[in-house]
């Protein structure tokens, strides 16, 4: 499954908010411009359509919907939610569309209720809540609730369900690079590359694992070539590691531990294994956070290469110029978030901007065409703070 569309509608700082996506997208605009809100509404759906979770939850772990619904947006708005999908990067046409409207009660426990709940599959509507159900019209409580959430509910559209519920939201900590004490220990529950990542490669069947990571040594080839025999093994401990050849490292080569390698290496590694590591979306919230600039520089063709392979479907938040610097990234992959007082953000795609194209035709990078336009209007007044 992949994400054609999304549209928002007071959706934190988006009143409203239309984007097409292809196989990768990526987001880019100045601090607080909405790059992690956008990011969030995938994670919102996940998070209604995962077990254990549902819309009452999804909503209460952001706050409650005041904090949800956009300041900008009129007095009763709705908050609404729609997706696009298509079965997969192969398969030409849009077939299945899920939309969600939220408002919260006036009285009482001021609960989140759907002010509509639809679906459809290719243009023929399977739900449309309450609209069509009586049982909705009669119960109220009933509001409280996603059919998505509900298994007995989801039957016929259990597929969007489950590429929900398999979204995968990656923030590469950096709290962990700066003290790398903490990087091979379980923080907060979310430990990404740390021992897990390193138990989870030694989980993987050993064919899968030898294939994924020889092509991720392959990749790497691109940002760290030096480095050679990509492999894992466990010490006498029984403690997981990633062993590789350094060749400039002694005039033989050395074999390095992971704990040797540049952080940098490793979180990249952990990255390209979880590129390969499953099929469903994956957000990449500012990748560049933990890495070193050359290798940000090369982070889309890397990506670009195991994602191909996979037809995985990435979204990037970033204001990496680094990032942006490869001119392999089309500029109808590239989301612009410009804020817009109280209009909100405005998001368009770079290909829709006269200027950007002219400037990306006469062989600028997105970094050159697009990053002055979504730098921060005041920039001078950041010297302020150093
Ligand atoms: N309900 C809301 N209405 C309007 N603005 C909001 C709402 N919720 C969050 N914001 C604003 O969104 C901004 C943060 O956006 P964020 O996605 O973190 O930006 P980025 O990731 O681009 O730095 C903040 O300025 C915050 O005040
Ligand atoms: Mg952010």
């Amino acid at each position: 499954m992949q994400f054609t569309h999304l549209t928002l509608r007071n959706w934190r700082n988006f009143v409203s908010a239309e984007i097409d996506l292809g196989q990768r997208l990526f987001l880019t605009g100045p601090n607080a411009s909405g790059k992690s809100n956008l990011l969030d509404a995938f994670r919102f759906l996940r998070d209604v359509a995962k077990t254990g979770g549902g819309l009452q939850q999804a909503v209460k772990e952001r706050g409650g919907l005041s904090k949800v619904r956009c300041l900008a947006a009129r007095r009763y708005p709705d908050v609404e939610i729609a997706v696009a999908l298509r079965d997969d990067s192969t398969s030409p046409a849009t077939a299945w569309q899920y939309g969600l409207g939220l408002r919260q009660e006036s009285r009482g426990q001021r609960r989140v209720l759907l002010s509509y709940e639809r679906v459809w599959k290719n243009g023929k509507s399977l739900l449309d809540r309450p609209a069509d159900n009586s049982d909705d019209q009669d119960d109220e409580a009933r509001l409280t609730q996603t059919h998505l959430e509900q298994i007995n509910s989801n039957v016929k559209f259990r597929e969007i369900a489950s590429a929900f519920e398999k979204t995968l939201y990656l923030h590469l900590v950096p709290q962990l690079l700066k003290h790398p004490e903490l990087a091979n220990r379980d923080v907060g529950g979310e430990d990404p590359f740390g021992v897990r990542f390193l138990e989870r490669v030694m989980m993987t069947p050993e064919k899968t694992r030898r294939a994924r990571l020889k092509k991720i040594e392959q990749a790497l080839r691109i940002a760290v070539p030096e480095l050679k025999n990509l492999s894992e093994m466990r010490d006498e401990r029984g403690q997981p590691h990633l062993e590789a050849l350094y060749e400039h490292w002694r005039p033989h080569g050395g074999r390095q531990r992971e704990d040797q390698f540049s952080d940098g290496t490793l979180r990249l590694i952990g990255l390209l294994w979880t590129l390969l590591d499953g099929e469903a979306l994956l957000l990449l919230e500012e990748p560049e956070l933990s890495l070193h600039a050359q290798i940000v520089s090369r982070l889309p063709a890397l990506i670009w290469k195991l994602q191909r392979s996979k037809g995985r479907q990435v979204v990037v938040s970033s204001h990496s110029a680094e990032l942006f610097s490869d001119k392999g990234i089309n500029p109808s992959e590239v989301a612009l978030l410009r804020p817009r007082g109280s209009e909100g953000t405005v998001v368009e795609l770079a290909s829709e901007r006269e200027e950007v194209r002219l400037l990306l035709e006469g062989g600028m990078s997105i970094a050159d065409a697009v990053l002055p336009v979504t730098a921060p209007t005041r920039i001078e007044q950041l010297a302020l703070f150093e």
